[in-house]
Parts: C-alpha cells; structure tokens; sequence
C-alpha cells in the first residue's frame, strides 16, 4: 500500500525487533467496556502483519481528553481487554506510559507479544510535544509505527516528536487514509461532489472554502445549512445561526456563482417547536418555518433533489450530519444521505465520526469505498493542511511532492 511518498511497515524489516506503534484507540467507553471498536479493528492489519513478520509490538494511544492528568475512567484496560478479544491473543498492560513498569515490560517484550501503554495524555509532556517524552517514548523500541490517522493533526510527542528519534514508517491504516484522501483531493474524477453537514460554519468554512473551489458540485447541509440560508434573507426561525459568518457564506455562494457550479442548500426541513427529542415537528419549505420553530433536520424534498443532482457524479465526499441525527425523530434525513451515497455509481468517501456513524446505522457502510475513521485529520487534509503526524515519517525517494497537490 502506497503512503503518497511515505514509508510504509512494508520498507521496514521488523523482525525481531520492538516496535513502538501509535494507534488511534480513543473510543467511546460504557460500563467499563469499549462500545464502539470500530477504530480498534481499523488498526488490526497493521498489527497483525508486524506480529507475523516477527516484530514484538509497544502500543500507545490516547483516549479522551484528561489534560496531562491521571483520571481513572480514561485508563485503557477495557482497551486492552477489547484489543486481547479481536487479536486473539494476549495484551499486557501497564499503568504508565514511559516509567519503570512502562520500561521494565517493553524490555521483556518477545518476538510475537503486545504491549499496550497507559493512556498517553495522562502525561502533560504529550500535548507540549515534549522532546524528553518524546525521547523516552523512543527509548521503549527501535522502530516506530505511526497508523493513528485520527490523531494525525496533533503535532504531540507520541505522534511527531517521536518520529524525529527512531526510523518511522505509516501503518497500513495510514497508508490507505493518505492514499483515500490525496486521490480525493488531487486527483478526483469528474464530477466531483462535496456533501458538507454539521452543525456548525464555524468549524467547516475553511474545507467549504477549499471545496468550493475544487468540486464540480456542493450540497451543504444539516444546522449551519441555516446559516447560508439566512445569510440570503430566508427568515428561519429559532433555527441557530452565526451571523457574523453571513457574509462568509455569502462568499462561499458567490464562488460557487463565479465558478458556475451548483450550490444546493435544503428546500425543505422537519421543524421542531424546540429543541428536544419528543419536540412537536412538522415538515415545511425553508422559507415557511413557523415563528419560533426551529429546522432539526432535511427534509424530503431536498433529498429528492440531491438524490438527482448527484447522479451524475463520479467522486462525491461527505462530512458530517444533515440533522440531529443522534434523536431518531431527527435521523431519517442523515440515514437517507447515506442510502443516496451508497448507491451512486461513483467513488465514495466519508469522513467524520457522525457521517460514519451514520453509514453505519443505515446498514451501508460496506458500499462506501472509504470511510475515514479520522474527523478532524480528514477535514485537515481535505484543507490542504499538512498533518503533522504524516509530515514526520520518513520521506520514500519520491518524497513529500506526491501528496499535496
Ligand atoms: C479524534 O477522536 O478525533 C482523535 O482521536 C483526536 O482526538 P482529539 O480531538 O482529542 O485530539
């Protein structure tokens, strides 16, 4: 698997060798066991074949954000307890990241065995990129592995301190995120669509505003759709919206004007009296949204006109919600996107934990070609920003050049 001009475990000979790999284990806990693993089986390629070529593995991760603090409900062990189960074999863990018992179990370590670390932002050197942490996170192995794609934005010490003091190599699972995405961003076929949801402008202006100059086509959707309605004079409501980015929606649609590619907002949404689960909801064109209600999600005529716009398309791109798909009276238009998606004939990638999710709960996932297990690492390198964690590993002859158009 090709890394854009990375190396990959494929270039490192690993037997008989420690090699002290990043994952992105950061899942969600319930009770005291890992409800979701979808990121741990995301990474069980990588693991597996630095196992079979004979490697001793050294496995760090963070989860959550305990903010240089020991907080116990953020302790790995149901991590390592899930990791044990889907790997079939043994994992020791230790409760702390780089000391005695952290340095006492990787010098044991044989060819074959796993070691997983305690949660590496328990230490506040993680976060600070720390040269020391990152040095003594080196000194457990002679080789690193880098397949936390989702944490690859973060220039922390586990992600790109450590590559700067032993040869480091992308894992399968980064590799195929890096491959995904430049495709995406450099090479897509046309036409090109972005779906863009989320609750937000805020969070997303900059990826529209890269988008919008690259794709051939733009659906924006979910509760910053609001925003861009609201920024052309439709009166939404008690909809959100961020008027201070009026004006940069305004600029995203006049791009799209100057360019003469589509922009399609929603034309009809489920309106909610408020905001809440078992709300009063009723179906209405956006420019009829009873005062005081607010839009909670897309609605059916819009998704009609999606579901045609996109037809033609040969690469389409989807981040984020179009309703507050986690209440089920407020899903339907989400689950529906993801159906539209998985029947295109066209290239799919997904990115973001929501958009994930909810391919997922629409029981399509298997028909998306791509879907990133990295939210804000995606939209990062969907931005053309270069991920620090990427930037670190080592360069193949043809280097840093094949990945960012
Ligand atoms: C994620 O869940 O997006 C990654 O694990 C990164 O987590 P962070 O946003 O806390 O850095």
């Amino acid at each position: 698997m090709a890394a854009a001009g990375k190396l990959t475990i494929d270039d490192l000979d690993v037997a008989g060798r420690r090699v002290l790999v990043r994952v992105d284990f950061n899942v969600p806990l319930e009770d005291g066991r890992v409800a979701d693993d979808t990121r741990i089986r995301a990474s069980l390629p990588t693991l597996r074949a630095l196992l079979d070529r004979g490697a001793a593995l050294v496995l760090v991760t963070h989860l959550g954000r305990p903010k240089g603090r020991v907080v116990e409900e953020l302790r790995l062990d149901p991590v390592a307890r899930r990791l044990a189960e889907l790997l079939g074999r043994e994992v020791r863990k230790v409760d702390d990241v780089t000391g005695p018992q952290a340095r006492a179990a990787a010098a044991a370590l044989e060819p074959g065995q796993v070691l997983l670390l305690e949660n590496v932002r328990f230490d506040p050197r993680e976060e600070k990129n720390d040269p020391d942490f990152a040095r003594e996170l080196a000194g457990l192995a002679d080789l690193f592995v880098n397949d936390a794609f989702g944490t690859a934005h973060r220039a922390h010490a586990s992600t790109e301190g450590v590559a700067r003091f032993l040869p480091a190599a992308a894992g399968l699972l980064m590799a195929a995120e890096i491959a995904a995405l430049s495709r995406l961003v450099n090479n897509p076929e046309r036409p090109f669509w972005a779906l863009v949801g989320g609750g937000k402008v805020a969070d997303k202006l900059r990826v529209l505003e890269r988008l919008v100059d690259r794709c051939d086509g733009l659906i924006i959707g979910g509760g910053m759709a609001n925003t861009f309605l609201a920024a052309q004079g439709i009166d939404v409501g008690a909809s959100r919206v961020e008027p201070d980015l009026f004006d940069a929606a305004r600029a995203v649609m006049g791009r799209a004007g100057e360019r003469g590619i589509p922009l399609l907002l929603p034309v009809d949404v489920v309106a909610a009296d408020r905001f809440a689960e078992d709300a009063q909801t009723r179906v209405v064109p956006v420019e009829a949204i009873p005062a005081g209600w607010m839009a909670l999600d897309v609605g059916p005529a819009s998704l009609d006109a999606f579901a045609e716009a996109l037809r033609p398309a040969r690469t389409v791109f989807w981040n984020g919600p179009f309703g507050v798909f986690e209440w089920p009276a407020f899903a339907e238009g989400t689950r529906r996107l993801a159906q539209v998606v998985a029947e295109l004939d066209a290239w799919t990638v997904v990115g973001g934990g929501d958009s994930a999710a909810a391919v997922h709960q629409a029981g399509v996932a298997d028909r998306i070609d791509h879907i990133s297990t990295g939210g804000g690492a995606s939209l990062e390198f969907v931005e053309g920003r270069p991920l620090p964690g990427v930037e670190a590993l080592a360069d193949t002859a043809g280097g840093a050049a094949a990945r960012h158009g």
